[in-house]
């Protein structure tokens, strides 16, 4: 249902020796919703979304998944409860085909790829949620093509398209426009804009035009730290992000 926090933050620490990467961060990730979160370099977006997917464990704090305390949940349990992220690097198998790839990812959530080579044939639910997440991505097209073989832009939205096909409710998306035209932007954003009414969506970006654009919420973090978070009009102007931004002018550009 629209408007229900299907993932929540609160008081997530992760240190590193005596680095504090992300210092005692609130979040909501509410459905119908795209949650951008900005920040410059080493601000501790990866780490945020590491810390909530539960790729590596919190110093501190607690995350509530779909309701349930999923704070000592490994990463597959978070997984097969609904919890879906893409990664700052590319993750897919070049060699492979885009419908492969999409299949794999279905079948990492049913803990089988090791026996892929077995299964793959005979798994239908693996093949119907590979169908469908293409189908979702947009690459329906493209499903015998070499994952390889795309452009860059079609690349980040096979990324979404594994992430789909592990049915999840949320989605934690790592720069998935990095290194895309305007075009694919454009594409990318819509696709996140029809995602959105099904899914809660987190968003890390550095473009701010395309933060702007899509985003319904902004949380802003500095060293670590939220410095804002709130409505995209608010956040472009609180003080204290205008500050952290001084001398970058994408602010206004995106306004
Ligand atoms: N495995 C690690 N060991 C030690 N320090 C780490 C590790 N991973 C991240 N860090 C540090 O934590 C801080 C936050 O890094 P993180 O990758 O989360 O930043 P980011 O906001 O995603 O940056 P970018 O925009 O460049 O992707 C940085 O200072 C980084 O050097
Ligand atoms: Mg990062």
């Amino acid at each position: 249902m629209s408007g229900t926090v299907l993932l929540r933050g609160t008081g997530i620490t992760r240190r590193w020796g005596g680095l504090v990467a992300v210092d005692e961060v609130g979040i909501d990730l509410v459905q119908g919703e795209v949650h951008a979160v900005i920040g410059t370099n080493g601000a501790g977006k990866s780490t945020l979304i590491n810390l909530l997917s539960g790729e590596i464990p919190l110093s501190a704090g607690r995350v509530e998944l779909l309701g349930q305390d999923a704070t000592a949940w490994s990463q597959p349990r978070r997984a097969q409860a609904g919890l879906g992220r893409s990664y700052q690097r590319n993750t897919i198998y070049p060699g492979f085909t885009v419908f492969e790839n999409c299949r794999l990812a279905a079948q990492a959530r049913h803990q089988k790829a090791w026996r892929w080579w077995q299964d793959a044939g005979r798994c239908a639910d693996s093949t119907v949620a590979a169908t469908l997440a293409m189908e979702k991505a947009g690459l329906s097209d493209l499903g015998s093509r070499a994952a390889g073989a795309l452009s860059h832009g079609q690349k980040r939205q096979l990324e979404v398209a594994m992430c789909l096909a592990t049915a999840p409710r949320v989605l934690l998306l790592d720069e998935p426009l990095a290194g895309m035209g305007a075009e694919e932007t454009d594409r990318m954003l819509a696709l996140l804009e029809a995602l959105k009414s099904d899914h809660a969506i987190l968003l890390v970006e550095h473009d701010m035009d395309a933060v702007f654009r899509a985003a319904d919420r902004i949380t802003v973090m500095v060293n670590g730290s939220v410095i804002a978070s709130g409505a995209p009009d608010q956040v472009r102007n609180d003080p204290g992000v205008r500050a952290a931004y001084l001398g970058d002018a994408s602010l206004e550009t995106a306004a």
